[in-house]
């Protein structure tokens, strides 16, 4: 890895192309940065942004203007009881015998008609085939939204994460989530009508009949619930699955062992999240002044908490810059919950409510592929590149393979 002296321009390309030697001078040299043009602080080190995440100081009335204009109020910005009540109606679905008993099959489904798509060819762009298609097919079907549609939604939520990350403030992009905005409104609130009056076993008619403190969510709470689940369920999974098999292509000796012993995939899930995370930063608004490394965060300003340089801070792994799934720093079994010693889904109240959704659709995703294509081997001249700055991950993933 090249070694910066000066830390790039957050919002320049060069930044864009390599953000790691950037994210180390700032850990190093200047832990807490001002970004005038995105009227911020930055915080990179391991142990300011984590405890960014679990400090209630750290509020998250950054997403009244960073995604209300696109998804309606969501769980992310709120605080207090009613988060938790809200958070309560869907965490369940998420984890433990529904997730098991009710999703794992559709997950199971979704994955392997996909890749029925390519396994006879002998080579697929994971990507475009699979990945960007996988977890907002599941998503869609937790809620009982109709198939055909699955092409929408996708251009949907990628437009609503280029509103959360337009760290450049581009018009462009603003106009763009605006109009998502009102297109999925359109297409949402009739299908919630209808779910209303024709309830099925699906998510969306759980949460039509869900009751908050005794109120029952109304039509908009509802819709921006969906618009969170297909954004936040979409993209980031999305990008876990490519970097997954970014990473284990690029390392051949690992690939094998995933392979021999799929226990292993967990591992290998929980190093992509520590090594290439999916969502590179997120942002908070400070309450009280608050001192970190390298001077005080103002109140009342945003701060935005690096975590792909978090977890390459040399404070906190060993070898950061190093892929490996044997790693003795960072434990697999507490990877996917609010225990983690990574910070790739958060910490503290907002923890990420489908990280065992995510681990279950890895899972599936990485078993599935290895079956389907012994001998795999990136592409000739293939060379996964990350694209994204806010959301990151492999732009392609050509690879090639014994056809069955
Ligand atoms: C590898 C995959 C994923 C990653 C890296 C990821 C990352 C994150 C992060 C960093 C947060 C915290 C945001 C904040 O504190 O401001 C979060 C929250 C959230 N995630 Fe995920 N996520 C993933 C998968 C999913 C999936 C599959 C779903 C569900 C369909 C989901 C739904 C949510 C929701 C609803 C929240 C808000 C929780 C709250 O505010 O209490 N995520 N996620």
């Amino acid at each position: 890895m090249s070694v910066a002296r000066h830390a790039q321009d957050i919002l320049s390309p060069e930044f864009a192309e390599d953000p790691y030697p950037s994210y180390r001078v700032m850990r190093q040299e200047t832990p807490l940065v001002w970004h005038e043009a995105m009227q911020s602080y930055l915080v990179s080190r391991y142990e300011d942004v984590e405890r960014a995440f679990k400090d209630a100081t750290f509020t998250t009335e950054n997403y009244g203007w960073q995604l209300e204009p696109v998804h309606g109020r969501t769980i992310l910005q709120m605080s207090g009881r009613e988060h938790a009540v809200r958070r309560a109606l869907v965490a369940p679905a998420f984890r433990g015998k529904e997730l098991q008993d009710t999703f794992l099959p559709v997950i199971e489904r979704n994955s392997r008609e996909l890749i029925d798509a390519f396994r006879q060819q002998g080579s697929a762009e994971l990507v475009g085939q699979y990945a960007t298609r996988f977890p907002v097919n599941v998503i869609a079907d937790m809620l009982g939204l109709d198939r055909a549609d699955h092409d929408r939604f996708h251009g949907w939520y990628t437009s609503v994460i280029a509103f959360l990350g337009n760290l450049a403030q581009d018009p462009e992009v603003t106009a763009a989530g605006e109009r998502t905005r009102e297109e999925f409104a359109a297409y949402m609130l009739p299908i919630i009508r209808d779910r209303r009056e024709h309830p099925g076993g699906d998510l969306l008619s759980a949460l039509c009949s869900a009751e908050v403190d005794g109120t029952a969510m109304n039509d908009e709470d509802i819709k921006a619930f969906c618009s969170l689940l297909l954004a936040a369920g979409g993209e980031t999974t999305d990008k876990a699955i490519a970097s997954v098999f970014a990473n284990l292509l690029r390392h051949p000796d690992q690939l094998a062992a995933v392979r021999a012993d799929r226990t292993l995939i967990p591992r290998a899930f929980a190093e992509t999240l520590r090594y290439t995370p999916p969502v590179h930063m997120i942002m908070r608004q400070v309450a009280e002044d608050v001192p970190v490394s390298g001077g005080v965060i103002r109140k009342g300003s945003t701060v935005t908490c690096l975590i792909g340089s978090a977890g390459r801070d040399e404070e906190r792994y060993a070898d950061p810059d190093t892929f490996d799934i044997f790693r003795e720093d960072l434990n697999s079994t507490n990877a996917f919950s609010a225990a983690a010693d990574h910070l790739a889904f958060a910490l503290g109240r907002h923890f990420c409510v489908g990280a065992l959704l995510a681990k279950t659709e890895v899972e599936v995703a990485v078993g599935q592929l290895l079956d389907a294509m012994p001998r795999l081997r990136l592409a000739p001249g293939e060379v996964p590149a990350e694209r994204g700055v806010f959301t990151r991950g492999p732009a392609s993933v050509r690879v090639e393979f014994d056809a069955a």
